[in-house]
């Protein structure tokens, strides 16, 4: 696949896969979809799917899968020890990666939990270019801490950096310097760098990153969760990786760490999660963890048919016809939008596009959860569920004042291969429609809310009545049309 010229001169992105299966969409009236979304706290997590119209809060378990993924569930081998599908899976692992080792889990934070249990300790520093929501939690329960040292690029929403999501070497070598080798467990780094807007890591940066802590000693661990996009990112930005096969990458980022872990519910286009090592001395500490936590050795929590749906994912995810349809579909996403002045992160990154909720409602302060705003405003004016990527996610400091987020994002998560170019239109249109009444958006304030990971489940409620008044705003706009 590649964007695909026309004979009018435009190119776009064109599927190089049909759909033989569908999913019947509904579209409320812009009243209901106020009143659901109170009744949902204002938060999109606790939306009901039946009145969402395309759901893009996240790509985690949401991918279309193949026909060959779907045929490979037929082959799962149920047994509780010894089963033939733990092997198939890890020959998949080890073509990916070149890994001998393979510890399965339910998904991605469950690898985080192992890491942080194995390793982390009391006073522990975790360095990595941006911290994921569930892998602070988990190191920050072990009485850990995370030290974010990204590439300053990283955080400028307007820098168009090819690679924002790079670890800044003189920041690690600093941090290392004043906090020493041996409170460090790991460095860890996210490919695809999730809350910074989905930004890559160049394959020159995890080999930098690789050889520093070669040379200190400490261990080296990529999140891998959401390498599919980053891999397209090193084939087309990085000039030395064009003329790499996405395999021989994989293979050298295998061996450039001492353990790659994933959520398959992202990598893989299955539900699931996995810890890949070549080290034996590695895979027997973090062994025990596995039937501990997750279950038997060859199944980790996993059902059998999803590692088979996984395995065969992991061969497909080193195919570039499949691998570049999601960039290619949020660059459309994001030029479209940016086309009609709505604030974007630039260059668009994988996983979805992100806008600048910031830019979007500067009249609003951090106090007022900016994001969470503009994404309840988002699904008002659209049926569209995105998910906050700001304040809301954040945790409140040990004291109970805020931790305010260093970006406000509203992330529309693109999944793989699910929703059309007209169906991105539509949302691009509401949400240029949106920007043209931004000023009738108001914050949130938080009504119950829980002390971790409170974006999922607590719940707010709109400071004055501007949901009303953007609901009438609407009516007005849009007549009678959904
Ligand atoms: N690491 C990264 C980079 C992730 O994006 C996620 C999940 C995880 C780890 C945790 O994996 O969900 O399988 O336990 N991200 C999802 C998202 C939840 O919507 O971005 P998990």
């Amino acid at each position: 696949m590649a964007n695909v010229k026309f004979f009018s001169g435009k190119s776009l992105p064109v599927e190089m896969h049909k759909t033989r299966m569908v999913q019947k969409l509904n579209l409320l009236p812009v009243e209901q979809r106020k009143e659901a979304m109170l009744n949902a706290g204002c938060n999109t997590f606790l939306l009901q799917n039946r009145d969402v119209f395309l759901d893009m809060l996240t790509d985690s378990g949401t991918n279309a899968m193949s026909d060959q993924q779907m045929a490979a569930m037929m082959l799962a081998d149920d047994s509780y020890a010894g089963s033939q599908t733990f092997v198939r899976l890890q020959e998949a692992c080890t073509h990916m990666f070149g890994t001998k080792f393979l510890l399965p889990t339910h998904q991605g934070r469950a690898c985080e939990n192992i890491l942080a249990q194995a390793y982390v300790r009391e006073g522990s520093v975790v360095p990595m270019n941006f911290h994921f929501t569930t892998t602070k939690a988990h190191i920050t329960r072990m009485g850990g801490t995370v030290e974010e040292i990204l590439i300053d690029e990283g955080l400028n929403i307007n820098s168009t950096h090819p690679f924002k999501g790079n670890i800044d070497l003189a920041k690690l070598e600093d941090l290392v310097a004043r906090v020493g080798a041996d409170n460090i467990p790991f460095v860890r780094i996210e490919a695809g760098t999730n809350l910074i807007g989905g930004q890559p890591v160049s394959l020159q940066n995890f080999r930098e990153v690789s050889a520093f802590c070669r040379n200190k000693g400490i261990r080296f661990v990529i999140d891998a969760s959401l390498l599919c996009d980053n891999l397209y990112f090193i084939k087309t930005r990085e000039e030395a990786c064009k003329d790499m096969e996405l395999v021989d990458i994989t293979r050298e980022l295998g061996s450039l760490a001492d353990i790659i872990y994933f959520s398959a519910r992202k990598l893989g286009c299955a539900r699931g999660g996995a810890i890949v090592t070549n080290s034996r001395a590695i895979y027997e500490e973090l062994r025990d963890f596995v039937p501990l936590f997750e279950g038997f050795l060859t199944y980790g929590g996993m059902s059998v048919r999803e590692m088979e749906i996984l395995a065969v994912g992991l061969y497909e995810s080193l195919d570039l016809d499949f691998i570049m349809q999601a960039p290619l579909f949020i660059q459309a996403f994001s030029e479209e939008l940016q086309a009609k002045g709505v604030p974007v992160v630039n260059p668009s990154g994988g996983l979805g596009c992100h806008v600048d909720a910031s830019a979007f409602l500067p009249h609003l302060d951090q106090t007022q959860y900016i994001a969470g705003a503009l994404a309840a405003a988002f699904y008002v004016a659209s049926g569209v569920r995105g998910m906050e990527r700001g304040t809301m996610s954040e945790q409140r400091e040990p004291d109970g004042s805020e931790r305010f987020a260093q970006m406000e994002l509203l992330r529309l998560a693109l999944p793989k291969r699910v929703f059309s170019l007209s169906q991105i239109q539509y949302a691009a249109d509401r949400l240029a429609w949106l920007y043209e009444n931004r000023s009738l958006i108001g914050g949130l304030r938080y009504v119950e809310e829980p002390k971790i990971m409170r974006f999922f489940f607590g719940r707010l409620e709109p400071v004055g009545d501007w949901m009303e008044k953007l609901t009438a705003a609407f009516r007005r706009d849009f007549g009678d049309s959904l």
